[in-house]
Parts: structure tokens; sequence; C-alpha cells
């Protein structure tokens, strides 16, 4: 698939630009520093001037850390997603919310895709982690419970997970720093923050249909690497018993 530039028109753009804007400014004190970093980098190819140019990103990506984006129709099924990921190809939708709909959406859109997703693919460690976590998908693939851990695992570190940054929780997961309502609320007193513990996050599942309340800290991208380790060795243990 391929993503069809020409058919995008003034009220996508309007969107775009509305999101990109209101976004940048509420998570300029909100957001990691990896990300705001890889946000002003990767700026000449994503930025609230037009809709993003998957051409474009691509080269940029590439050239920085060998990722692309591979355009899909909507969710896809896990193993193709993980394959994928192996090939350092991220899934981005190419269709954008309408402007009545800016802070709900059952599927992910472009904004999420792309404003959320592709700014840290551009960090090397972050790039070379995401491949990771493909190509252990794709190793372990007729493994339901390492599939059922990193599909965990992801959900809480890259699109739900939380950096700890000079004494302050910031944002790095996807999942919200492409929601303005979301990255707001972790703030909110009673939401449940804690130390990232890898097996914790093993035995725990998750509700993609309604706005988390729990969230995980990292100290930084080094302990993902270690607890996708942890993940692996925890159920080959289980395998030998
Ligand atoms: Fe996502």
């Amino acid at each position: 698939m391929k993503q069809h530039y020409d058919l995008y028109d003034e009220k996508d753009l309007l969107v775009w630009k509305t999101l990109f804007d209101r976004q940048t400014e509420n998570l300029s004190d909100k957001a990691s520093l990896h990300y705001l970093s890889c946000l002003n980098e990767i700026s000449g190819v994503l930025n609230n001037r037009e809709i993003p140019n998957f051409d474009y990103l691509n080269k940029f990506l590439l050239e920085r850390t060998g990722w692309e984006i591979e355009v899909v129709p909507g969710l896809i099924p896990v193993h193709d997603f993980f394959y994928l990921m192996s090939k350092r190809k991220f899934c981005s939708s190419t269709w954008l919310r309408k402007i009545e709909q800016l802070d709900y959406l059952e599927e992910p859109d472009m904004f999420h895709d792309i404003y959320g997703h592709i700014p840290l693919l551009a960090d090397k460690r972050y790039a070379d982690l995401m491949q990771r976590i493909g190509a252990l998908g794709v190793k372990f693939s007729d493994n339901s419970n390492i599939i059922e851990g990193l599909e965990r695992f992801y959900w809480f570190t890259i699109e739900f997970g939380l950096i700890r940054e000079l004494g302050v929780n910031k944002i790095y997961g996807a999942g919200i720093i492409s929601s303005f309502g979301e990255s707001k609320h972790i703030y909110n007193e009673g939401v449940d923050i804690r130390p990232f513990d890898i097996i914790q996050i093993l035995e725990t599942d998750f509700d993609k249909s309604s706005i988390q309340n729990l969230y995980y800290v990292i100290d930084g991208f080094d302990q993902l690497d270690n607890a996708l380790d942890t993940l692996i060795s925890a159920f080959k243990k289980e395998l030998e018993i």
C-alpha cells in the first residue's frame, strides 16, 4: 500500500496543523527530552506546515537508523506487526481523524502513528530496541506466552511508557504522546504510576478501550533492553520446568 498524498485536502491540513500545534505546545514540559530532541531533528519533514509525506520521512529515517514506514489499512495481526518491525518497518495508517473528533479515536490514525511513534525512531538506541522486539516476536512466534509477554511489554513501554528525567516523570509512550487528554491525565491525582517492573508487566493485562490508569516509569532505555532479556529467560525457564 502507498500513501496517496494528493488525496489530502485543506480540511486534513487544518486537522494536522491543529493537532500538531496543540500537542507540541502541550508536550514542551511533559515529553521526554529524547522525544523532544528527535522531534526537533526531524522537523524538516515532520512539522505543522504540511501533512507528513512518507517518502520524505523514509528518506530521513533510512539515513538515520535504517527504519521506514509500511503503510497498513489499520490494525494488523500481531505476527505481521512483529515481522515488519524485525525488518525495521513501522506500520502506519494514512487516514487522519476529522476535526469533530480531535480527541476521540477508536483506531490509531496517522497522527498517532506518525507524531506519536516516528520521531523516536530517529534515536539509534530506541530504533535498535524496536527492531529487537520485532525479531523476538518472529523468533518465538509459535510460543503464545512469549508473544503475549511481548505485547504487554510493548503496551506498557512503547505505547504508554514514562521515563524519569531530572526527577520528573516524562512521557515517551506514543499512545500518551499523541493524546492531548492522556498527556494531562497522567499528572492527575489517583493515577497509579509505578517503577518499571517487567515481571509485574508480564502478569498485567491491559484494556485497549479506555484511558489507562496504570503506568510504569523507566530510568532509561537501557532498562528496556535488560527487560527483554528477563522476559525471554522467564519464559524459557517455564519451558524447561
Ligand atoms: Fe501505537
